[in-house]
């Protein structure tokens, strides 16, 4: 797909990112992070309309281990594409734009979690140039939908991948 658009998210897309992606995302939360300077809420659209959507925090990780071993890294949550848009690139244009501002920001890597057995997402990342961490799962957390239809921190584990920018990769 040509027509992908992919630009920081605005107030007026918070209705349409609950409508894609269901109450789950605290999208908010993520704008509110990015009004204060603490992250990017990039949105890609088509014809105007959002297909996806990735998250780059500069904020340390909440996870004190990652604070200490991948100091100044930041980390990229969220990445998201509609079901009926998937194998276009719409993904791959999401996480360029990303590490295009990190390496404006003068960070030289960028980092996420990926849950263990979601082999379409590790794909992604191996073909963008992204490699395991560590040979081992770290414990994190993930937000998740509570019984009550509430959004809730739980325990998991993920795979940590990481990426080292280079001008122009
Ligand atoms: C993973 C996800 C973000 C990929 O988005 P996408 O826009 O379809 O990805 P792209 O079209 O940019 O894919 C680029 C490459 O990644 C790999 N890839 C992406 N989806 C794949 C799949 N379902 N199976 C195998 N490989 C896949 C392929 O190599 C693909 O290239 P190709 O289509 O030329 O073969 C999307 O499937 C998604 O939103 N999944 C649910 C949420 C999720 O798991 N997010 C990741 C959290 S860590």
């Amino acid at each position: 797909m040509s027509d992908i658009n992919v630009v920081p998210a605005t107030q007026d897309d918070l209705e349409p990112l609950a409508h894609m992606h269901g109450r789950a995302i605290d999208f908010p939360d993520l704008m509110r992070r990015q009004n204060a300077g603490l992250g990017v809420l990039l949105i890609a659209r088509v014809k105007g309309l959002p297909v996806g959507t990735v998250y780059a925090r500069w904020e340390p990780p909440d996870e004190p281990y990652l604070q200490r071993m991948l100091p100044g890294t930041p980390l990229l949550y969220r990445l998201l594409v509609h079901p009926y848009c998937r194998r276009r690139g719409v993904a791959t244009k999401l996480l360029a734009e990303a590490e295009a501002r990190i390496r404006r920001r003068g960070r030289g890597a960028v980092a996420l979690g990926v849950a263990l057995k979601n082999f379409d997402a590790i794909d992604l990342y191996t073909k963008r140039g992204y490699a395991a961490w560590r040979r081992y799962p770290i414990r994190t957390t993930t937000t998740a939908l509570l019984a009550d239809g509430t959004t809730g921190t739980v325990p998991d584990r993920c795979w940590i991948f990481i990426k080292r920018l280079r001008s122009g990769s």
